[in-house]
């Protein structure tokens, strides 16, 4: 797709589909749609008195070969109303509509800016709406599936902006919006085709083609480190584990003394099947389980973009990768195990694989000389209770990286949400015969889930996101479905931050 920008005049724009914000408190008389009038009738007038299209958030009117205008079709997008308008909205809105209309040929689509929001951000959203709308997740359909090819996309705009500079902040959406569609892909492959050794492969494959460092520690290796935790959930699986290690180094090029801050660790849960393992999860929607990597393959997707978009700071990805199942070989409830960090765990329920794996994982990072930690998981369904599927819980032991980790969400529009973890919580993940146990009670179960992972990284300035809630597309009413790839944006972001 080529990316365009132009200050063409609405009439004047040449395009096979023009995408016209609307707002459901629009002034219809407004002198913007003064283009759209032929002789005495107002196209944009008409249509809202119809109330076939009102504007609101999510709807669309498309109106084939329109008067007075060069574009071959006028497509009116609803932005809701016009003083919350920003540029989510938009990125909202071009991916929702696209991805119904996924089945059409437009060929060149162009977006008229309507202002109220800076340029380039509403340039960016649009990039990026549109391409994750073109991700098709009915890979396994044998048929009706339709090939969206869309040749061109053309930001329309009279701001005061500077062509090269927003075309250049174009590409990069287009390459956050890419390794987002990445991450989706890899997250909506079942259990059966991605296990932790193919997740190894597709690790390597990107690795490779972006120029990064890549060390895969098997088992063999895993058990002379002693990374028992991560091992003992791995037990239950015919198919043995993997510990990816990926490493960005910013370009020689790049001035050390600019770098202000410390090597960066993203660790991601890649639990490839979650059965729960000998604690067995019932069958209701057990399936999505399949979805139980997608932490990894945020970062995964997060790294294919860091690789290409170089920011100046050392990164590491660190993604333990495990199938849970239960079988004659898996860990039971009441076993105890010694972690890489030493310190011993009981395992009280085999459905905490999560907390295991990343237990291992985060120690680990802090042993390759992480400065800074962020992890990202789907780790409770607590967090699922606590927050829906809006917002993604955020955790974290440092105030400053807490709010870099903020913004970054806000910039990527992923929403997070602080929750607590204040010392109280420790005392439900008390083993009597251990150091801790995996598991506590249900009441607050996102927050047990992260003080046990705050064991492990001891002082290392640290973040957990839990994003069991939002790795899915879970609003029946949005034509988006299946893997969000929630998180790919806002690592991106924070790397630059
Ligand atoms: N992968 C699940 C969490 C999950 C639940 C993700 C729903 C997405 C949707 C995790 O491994 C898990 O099973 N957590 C348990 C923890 C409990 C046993 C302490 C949970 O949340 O029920
Ligand atoms: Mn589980
Ligand atoms: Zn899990």
């Amino acid at each position: 797709m080529k990316l365009g920008f132009s200050r063409a005049k609405l009439e004047e724009v040449e395009t096979d589909v023009l995408v016209l914000p609307m707002f459901e408190d629009e002034d219809q008389t407004s002198s913007s749609f003064a283009a759209l009038k032929d002789g005495s009738e107002n196209l944009v007038a008409e249509v809202l008195q119809s109330r076939e299209f009102r504007g609101k958030l999510g709807e669309f009117y498309l109106i084939p070969r329109p008067p007075k205008v060069k574009a071959k079709r006028l497509l009116l997008c609803g932005a809701g109303k016009q003083r919350v308008y920003d540029a989510n909205t938009l990125r909202q809105f071009m991916s929702t509509t696209f991805a119904k209309l996924r089945q059409i040929n437009f060929g060149k689509v162009a977006v008229f800016d309507r202002g109220g929001v800076d340029a380039d951000a509403a340039a960016c959203a649009a990039v990026e709406g549109l391409i994750m709308a073109l991700y098709d997740p009915e890979e396994y359909k044998t048929s009706n599936r339709g090939t969206p090819r869309i040749s061109e996309m053309t930001f329309v705009s009279s701001a005061k902006v500077k062509r090269d500079r927003i075309l250049q902040k174009m590409e990069r959406a287009r390459i956050l919006a890419e390794c987002t569609n990445f991450a989706r892909h890899l997250i909506n492959q079942p259990g059966n085709i991605i296990n932790p050794l193919v997740l190894a492969q597709k690790a390597r494959d990107l690795a490779k083609e972006g120029g990064l460092k890549i060390d895969v520690l098997d088992e063999k290796q895993m058990r002379q480190k002693g990374m028992n935790a991560l091992l003992s959930v791995a037990k239950g699986s015919s198919v043995p584990p993997r510990l990816i290690v990926m490493r960005y180094r910013p370009l020689a090029g790049m001035k050390r003394k600019h770098r202000q801050r410390g090597p960066l660790a993203l660790v991601g849960k890649g639990v490839t099947f979650d059965t729960g393992g000998i604690s067995l999860k019932p069958a209701q929607s057990m399936e999505e389980m399949k979805a139980d990597k997608a932490g990894a393959c945020a970062v995964l997707g997060a790294m294919k973009a860091i690789a290409k978009l170089k920011p100046n700071r050392e990164i590491f990805a660190v993604i333990p990768s495990v199938e849970n199942m239960p079988s004659g070989t898996a860990q039971r409830p009441g076993d105890v195990v010694k972690s890489f960090s030493g310190k011993t765990i009981e395992i009280t329920n085999t459905d905490a694989e999560g907390r295991l794996i990343l237990a291992d994982a985060l120690a680990y990072a802090r042993r390759l000389g992480a400065a800074e930690i962020v992890d990202i998981a789907t780790l409770t369904g607590a967090c699922v209770v606590a927050l829906g599927h809006v917002c993604a819980g955020l955790f974290s032991s440092n105030g400053d990286l807490r709010d870099r980790l903020l913004e970054s969400g806000r910039r990527a529009g992923e929403k997070l949400w602080q929750l607590p973890l204040d010392d109280e919580y420790k005392k439900e993940i008390q083993s009597e015969i251990a150091d801790m146990k995996n598991s506590g009670g249900r009441p607050g179960g996102a927050c047990y889930a992260a003080k046990f992972l705050h064991e492990f990284v001891g002082d290392t300035a640290w973040a957990h996101l839990d994003i069991a809630g939002v790795d899915l597309f879970k609003d029946e009413t949005s034509p988006l479905k299946g893997a969000s790839g929630f998180g790919v944006r806002t690592l991106v972001e924070f790397c630059f931050l």
